[in-house]
C-alpha cells in the first residue's frame, strides 16, 4: 500500500487489509506492508487524525512507522498498490521494466466509481471518514480479487 507521506491513506489500508485477511483466515499466508513515495515522515507514526478515525471502526493503525519505498520493494511484492495517480507515476519512474505490471492504483479493486484515494493531510476530519470508506470498499475488492486467484476453494471442500 502506497501514499505520498505514509502517514495517513496508506497506513489506513495496511490496517483495514491486515483486517480483513485476517478475519478470512489468511494472515499467515500474505503478508501486508505500505510506504510512502515521499520522505518527509520516515519513522513516524501514523498522523493522529488517522489512528483516532481508524480506531472509531476498529483498526489498530498504532504499530505503524513511515518508511519510505525502497528499491527491492519492487522485487519483494506482488501487488504494489498507488492511493492515487501521482503516487503512481513515481512508482512508474522508480520502478525497474520487468516489474512495471505490479503496479497498480488501489481503487482499481472498489466498487465506488473513484480513481484515488483522496490526500486527506490538508483536509477536515470528513476527509479522514472518506479515505476510510475507500478503502474499506478496495479492500473487500482485493480480499476477494485474491482469494479468487491465489486461494480457491478445494473441490468439494
Ligand atoms: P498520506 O498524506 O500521503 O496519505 O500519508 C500526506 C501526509 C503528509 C503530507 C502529504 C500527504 N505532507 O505533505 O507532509
Amino acid at each position: 500500500m502506497v501514499c505520498l507521506g505514509n502517514i495517513c491513506r496508506s497506513p489506513t489500508a495496511h490496517g483495514v487489509f491486515n483486517n480483513r485477511i485476517k478475519n478470512a483466515g489468511l494472515a499467515d499466508k500474505i503478508h501486508v506492508d505500505c510506504s510512502g513515495t515521499g520522505n518527509y515522515h520516515i519513522g513516524e507514526k501514523p498522523d493522529r487524525r488517522s489512528i483516532e478515525t481508524a480506531a472509531q471502526r476498529g483498526y489498530d493503525l498504532s504499530s505503524f512507522r513511515a518508511r519510505q519505498v525502497q528499491a527491492n520493494d519492487f522485487e519483494r511484492f506482488d501487488y504494489i498498490l498507488a492511493m492515487d495517480n501521482a503516487n503512481l507515476r513515481d512508482l512508474q519512474a522508480r520502478c525497474p521494466q520487468a516489474y512495471l505490471s505490479k503496479l497498480q492504483l488501489f481503487l482499481d479493486y472498489a466498487g465506488a466509481d473513484c480513481e484515488a484515494v483522496p490526500d486527506p493531510y490538508f483536509s477536515g476530519a470528513e476527509g479522514f471518514d472518506v479515505v476510510l470508506d475507500l478503502i474499506e470498499d478496495a479492500s473487500d475488492g482485493l480480499l476477494a480479487y485474491i482469494r479468487d486467484r491465489h486461494f480457491p476453494d478445494p473441490v468439494g471442500g
